[in-house]
């Protein structure tokens, strides 16, 4: 290949990035995949002579870019999914093209991803001895964090291997809240834990875990001779955006022995905003957290954190070494920290970014506006005479009815298949409700009266074909 012809191809791609990310809010949020396109990208079916570099634009241009999630709209408000940061998506360009792995050798972006760990650390308010790794996403990280919990007890029970090791594994005991995300199941299922030892623990009339029945769960389990090593709190719940205070968990955790872990993974940087600090009170103590920064932050997907106390204990639990893996003993690589070895540098280079853009009052406005948007939303709905708020947040989730709907799965699907606004459903005591979740910093008031506008027209359309059958 040419070099002008890379560098032409390069700069066609950088401008139609930038008129693609400026353009999208005035389309429609998403569109529905044609049967053909999806069949055709289902297929496979690669040439066997090669094509051409420009080719690579025009697919993504005309097969893909058209059939997003819709995640960059801002009247999009499904699930916990940002646009990405204009200085994440240049940085994650400029970090390929380094391609430095960040798990072996010793380079500059390696070093970067720990000052970015200790920037997060920081702005979530823990203990100044934290470290960690970055991770694909939160899933990943509460796996990770899950590992190094389980080794970190095994091993101070002098139970790391053997027949101790045996005897211990198939008594450890997880505990959660009803609100936890999914992924702590399967991150339970991967160290060993199966369902029948990660108790779930009943909630509070505000979603939070409700800590008398974590202790008495504990004591139950201990007198049947049970090793309960780790609670998992959520730092913003998936469901409602509920927080678990951690400095009572904590304590529970320290009065057993145990790990406490909080899945912060969307709202482990709350602390910052003064409206929420107090939910938040004891944050410095825990033992680990997920953040996501591909949440809350924009960085592109995929940026999760996984961040621990005392980061010893990541390395205790991962820090495997193999003759042709001889790392500085005293400043060890990354992939010691972690499960991968081979690690993209744009993780890190695309999180600096942001938080350079960003600063730390950045990151509190951004945090602040999803607050102030989604009191908006709460207000709005507060106040339409066919919509029903249900108890939700503090964090920036609303969790609401429509009245006399048959199904709201039905409601959201219209929503959705009409592109102007996009949200979805979760399950609320047993009931399939409407969710919107804010999480991006184009989300203005008039995306949300476009959100309510929709769900209000298409109820009353539902009214009507219910009376035409009726
Ligand atoms: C509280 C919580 N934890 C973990 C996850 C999983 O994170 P990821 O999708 O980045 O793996 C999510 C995803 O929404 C979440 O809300």
């Amino acid at each position: 290949m040419h070099p002008r012809g890379f560098r032409d191809e390069l700069v066609s791609a950088a401008q139609w990035v930038a008129e693609y990310l400026e353009q999208l809010p005035s389309g429609p949020v998403t569109r529905p995949l044609p049967a053909a396109l999806r069949e055709r990208l289902r297929a496979g079916g690669m040439s066997e002579q090669g094509g051409d570099l420009f080719g690579v634009l025009d697919f993504a241009e005309e097969s893909l870019a058209p059939y997003p999630t819709g995640n960059g709209h801002p009247a999009f408000f499904a699930w916990i999914n940002s646009p990405p940061a204009p200085a994440g998506v240049i940085a994650e360009l400029l970090a390929t093209a380094i391609n430095a792995t960040c798990g072996m050798g010793e380079h500059a972006l390696m070093d970067l991803e720990r000052g970015v760990i200790s920037d997060l650390a920081r702005l979530a308010g823990l203990a100044d001895s934290t470290g960690g790794v970055l991770t694909s996403g939160g899933s990943m990280a509460n796996l990770l964090c899950l590992a190094a919990a389980r080794h970190w007890f095994l091993a101070e029970r002098g139970a790391e291997d053997g027949p101790e090791y045996d005897a211990a594994q198939s008594r450890l005991v997880a505990y959660c809240g009803e609100q936890t995300h999914m992924s702590v199941a399967k991150a339970c299922a991967v160290i060993g834990i199966p369902r029948s030892r990660l108790r779930v623990i009943a909630t509070t009339a505000e979603r939070c875990m409700d800590v008398p029945a974590l202790a008495e769960a504990i004591r139950a389990d201990l007198e049947a001779g049970l090793l309960p090593f780790c609670v998992v709190s959520n730092l913003g719940s998936t469901p409602t955006g509920a927080v678990d205070i951690p400095e009572p968990i904590t304590a529970v955790c320290r009065a057993n022995g145990m790990w406490h872990h909080a899945d912060g993974a969307w709202g482990g940087l709350g602390a910052r905003v003064p409206r929420w600090a107090d939910a938040f009170r004891g944050i410095a103590e825990i033992d680990s957290l997920t953040v996501d920064p591909h949440k809350t932050l924009s960085v592109p997907v995929g940026c999760g954190a996984a961040l621990v106390t005392d980061p010893g204990r990541l390395r205790a639990a991962f820090g495997v070494r193999a003759s042709y893996l001889e790392g500085n003993e005293n400043l060890p690589w990354m992939s010691e920290y972690t499960f991968e070895l081979t690690r993209p540098g744009t993780r890190a280079l695309a999180l600096w970014a942001t938080l350079h853009q960003l600063g730390r009052a950045g990151v509190t406005n951004l945090l602040e506006h999803y607050d102030r948007m989604a009191a908006y939303l709460r207000e709005r709905v507060e106040q339409h005479p066919r919509l029903r708020l249900l108890p939700c947040g503090p964090l920036p989730v609303v969790c609401f009815q429509v009245r006399d709907i048959d199904s709201h799965a039905d409601l959201a699907a219209a929503v959705q298949a009409r592109g102007r606004a996009y949200l979805a459903t979760v399950d609320y005591d047993g009931e399939t409700v409407l969710r919107a979740c804010i999480c991006n910093h184009r989300t203005g008031t008039a995306h949300i009266d476009t959100l309510i506008d929709e769900i209000i027209s298409l109820a009353e359309e539902f009214d009507q074909t219910a009376t035409s059958r009726g």
